[in-house]
Parts: C-alpha cells; sequence; structure tokens
C-alpha cells in the first residue's frame, strides 16, 4: 500500500506540467496567451490571429493570417456521410451532447487526422473550422432550417453566428462574438484542457482527446455555468428582486453560477471585458434588463460571500441580446475553447509522459473472500 501523503482535493494548487501557451496570475487578475495580454487581444486582434497565436506560439504576419482563414474556411463542411449520421441524432438532444458524440463521430470519417503526433495540428485546425458547423446544422434542424452554406466570406465570429442563427451578423455582433470567442479559447490546465491533455497523455488521438474536452466542459461548475446564469436571471425577473434571491439561495447553500474561481482571488479579467461588452450590447440593442439583473447580482454576491464573477457571468446576456437560446451558449464556449484544448494536446504530443496520479487509499484491507454460497 503507497505511504499516506496529503490529499490535494480536486488538485488544488498541484503543478502538473510545464506549459507555454497560457499564464494566469489569479492575485493580480491577468491572463496571458503565448506571452500576450488578453486585454490586448480582446482590443486589437480577432479570433483567428488568437488561434493561430496558440497553435504556433507566435503572432501571424498579414501573410500567415490570410493562409489561416482561407484554410479554416475551407474546412466548415461536412462530409456527406456524416452529414447524415447527424441528422439522425434527436432534436430532443442537449447541443453538447450532439457536439461530444459528433467529434466523437466524425473521427471515423477521418482517420488521417486523428493520429497523434505533430501532423495533429490538421486536425487541430479541421476542428476549430468544423465545430460551429455541427452544432448549426443541428440547431437549425431543430428549429427546421436548412444546414448553413460554408461561407468563405464570414470570419470566424461571424461564421459561428451566421451557422447558428441563419442570418447575417452585424458588424458589432460580429466584433462582439469574436471578443467572446478570445476570451474564451484557452485558460491553462481548466478541467476540460487537462482531461484533453490526460487522454493525450495515452497517446490516444486527437478526436479522443477533444471528445474528453466537450464531456467535461459541459458541466455546470465548468462551461455549463453560462446556461444556468440565465436560468437564475429569468428566476429573478428583475434588479429589485436580486438582493432576496441571491440571499434565499445562499441560505440554501447553493451555488451562484458564474461566480467564484479556483485561480482567481479577485475579478477574472474576462469578466471585465465581457461586463463592458453585456453594457454595450444592451445600451445598443435597447434593452439593459439582463445587464442591470447581473450587476444587482454580483453587488449582493459580493457582500454576502466576497465572490467575484467569472467568464461565464457576463457571456450569456451578451449571447441572448444576440438571439442565441441558452442551450448554445457552452457550444459557443466549446467553438473557441477547441483552439486552446488542441493547442495543449499539441503540446503534449510533443512533451510527452503518461498524466497517472495516485490515490491515498482509504478503503478496507485483508478481508477474507468467502465463496458465494457461505455469505448471508
Ligand atoms: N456560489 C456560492 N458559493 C460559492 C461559489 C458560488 N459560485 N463558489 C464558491 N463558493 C463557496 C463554496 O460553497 C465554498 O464555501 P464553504 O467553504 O463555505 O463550503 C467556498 O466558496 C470554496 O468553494 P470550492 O468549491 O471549494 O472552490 P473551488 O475552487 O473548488 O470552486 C468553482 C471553483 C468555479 C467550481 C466554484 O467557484 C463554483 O462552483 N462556481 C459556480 C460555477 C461557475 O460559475 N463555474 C464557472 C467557472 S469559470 C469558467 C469555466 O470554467 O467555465
Amino acid at each position: 500500500m503507497a505511504e499516506t501523503t496529503e490529499v490535494q482535493r480536486g488538485l488544488e494548487d498541484v503543478v502538473a506540467l510545464e506549459s507555454r501557451i497560457c499564464f494566469i496570475d489569479g492575485k493580480q487578475g491577468r491572463l496571458l496567451y503565448q506571452g500576450y495580454d488578453i486585454r490586448d487581444l480582446a482590443k486589437g486582434a480577432t479570433f483567428e490571429e488568437v488561434a493561430y497565436l496558440l497553435w504556433y506560439g507566435r503572432l501571424p504576419n498579414a501573410a500567415q493570417l490570410a493562409e489561416l482563414r482561407v484554410r479554416l474556411a475551407g474546412l466548415r463542411t461536412l462530409p456527406a456521410p456524416f452529414a447524415e449520421r447527424l441528422a439522425a441524432f434527436p432534436v430532443s438532444a442537449h447541443p453538447m451532447d450532439v457536439l461530444r458524440c459528433a467529434v466523437s463521430e466524425l473521427a471515423l470519417f477521418e482517420p488521417d487526422e486523428t493520429r497523434p503526433g505533430p501532423s495533429s495540428i490538421g486536425g487541430a485546425q479541421r476542428l476549430a473550422a468544423v465545430i460551429p458547423t455541427i452544432v448549426g446544422t443541428f440547431h437549425r434542424r431543430r428549429m427546421g432550417r436548412a444546414p448553413p452554406d460554408p461561407r468563405p466570406d464570414l470570419s470566424a465570429a461571424g461564421y459561428l453566428l451566421y451557422a447558428l442563427l441563419d442570418r447575417e451578423p452585424t458588424e458589432l455582433e460580429s466584433r462582439c462574438l469574436d471578443v467572446a470567442l478570445i476570451l474564451h479559447a484557452d485558460h491553462e490546465l481548466n478541467a476540460s484542457t487537462f482531461a484533453a491533455r490526460v487522454t493525450a497523455s495515452t497517446l490516444s488521438d486527437l478526436y479522443s482527446a477533444i471528445t474528453s474536452a466537450v464531456g467535461t466542459l459541459k458541466g455546470p461548475l465548468h462551461g455549463g455555468a453560462n446556461e444556468r446564469v440565465m436560468e437564475l436571471l429569468a428566476a429573478i425577473g428583475s434588479p429589485d428582486r436580486a438582493e432576496a434571491a441571491v440571499k434565499e439561495r445562499l441560505a440554501k447553500h447553493e451555488r451562484i453560477m458564474g461566480f467564484g474561481h479556483r485561480v482567481y482571488k479577485v475579478e477574472d479579467p474576462r469578466a471585465t471585458i465581457l461586463r463592458d461588452w453585456s453594457r454595450r450590447m444592451g445600451e445598443t440593442k435597447g434593452d439593459l434588463h439582463y445587464f442591470e439583473i447581473l450587476r444587482a447580482v454580483e453587488e449582493v454576491v459580493h457582500r454576502e460571500k466576497g465572490l467575484y464573477p467569472n467568464v461565464d457571468l457576463y457571456s450569456g446576456s451578451v449571447y441572448t441580446l444576440m438571439g442565441f437560446p441558452p442551450d448554445l451558449f457552452t457550444p459557443i464556449f466549446a467553438a473557441s475553447r477547441v483552439a486552446g484544448w488542441t493547442a495543449h494536446v499539441l503540446e503534449e504530443y510533443d512533451d510527452l509522459r503518461l498524466i497517472r496520479p495516485t490515490a491515498k487509499y482509504v478503503g478496507a484491507v485483508d478481508l477474507a473472500y468467502t465463496p458465494i454460497g457461505g455469505r448471508p
């Protein structure tokens, strides 16, 4: 039996590996991708630029970015036999379940992209390009609409909105979604990225790693929180009811979704930027309803629990104002985080060591085996 050691529940503060991709300063509330502050990236970059940065470790020049945009746009189409399979998925399913199954099934049709190793960059770009098509095709079908066209004229953000909502994005919506995609693109060893790296560390393939990640992101303590925030806002209804509603939930020891973080001890810098966008979109659409409830909730949660908002608090309000239903919020998260997941899987393949921690055994020992006939 292993010697007894201190257990870090939830692997809190455990440093599991070295990575060059993402740095979180939880005390100062800073987040860097490959050395660049996300505040600068959210001001000036596009999602495609950030994806390039995560995959290649450096910002692209104009020609490299243009080439990536063309390549991604060329990878948006589903293989016909896979599209037939997707058309058989029940429309009652949650889009995150659809996405998890779809990534796994797509691997059956694309064996070359799935092989582990440096060539997985092709699979990384394929998945980043095709996830909006998968989710859009499913959502449009349940709305009685035709699948999206590949639309090479649209940016990743513009295509995501078009593929899902079957309409042209405005310039402001495109930029807002671009910023949201940039902010969600990576976050060090968050649970879904860790799941992807664990899968990759067994020398399993890229699509298996991303299937693990999608399933992990779905949980309400992780990416699924954004969907639950909108449920809370609907239940609260108006800013003046926030105080009582939050206190009631806290008294029952319920978690308020969109608050708290394992790493940040101050405000999540992504929440700061998304709060601003929530107000801006609210003003543009002439509807500050969600923004005002969120501000009221924020004030009570901070006063009562000392908790700060995380990235999931304001994203849903922005998506709702664009017309996305709540069950598409986490798939939108996945459409962005796939850049980070795949960058981490590539890094794992590059410096691979099986990830396999140990457990402190607290069960029984040396029990005497009794044959089945002799048991009470
Ligand atoms: N509402 C109420 N209480 C909370 C919350 C919350 N959102 N978050 C933490 N706490 C309390 C928790 O009850 C516990 O209190 P006590 O010590 O009295 O039992 C204390 O704070 C520590 O909580 P913990 O669960 O040990 O902390 P953690 O580091 O494991 O949790 C977390 C991190 C994100 C799971 C948690 O803050 C949480 O459940 N938040 C709500 C879900 C959420 O918004 N998730 C999105 C996370 S960020 C983006 C992403 O990953 O998608």
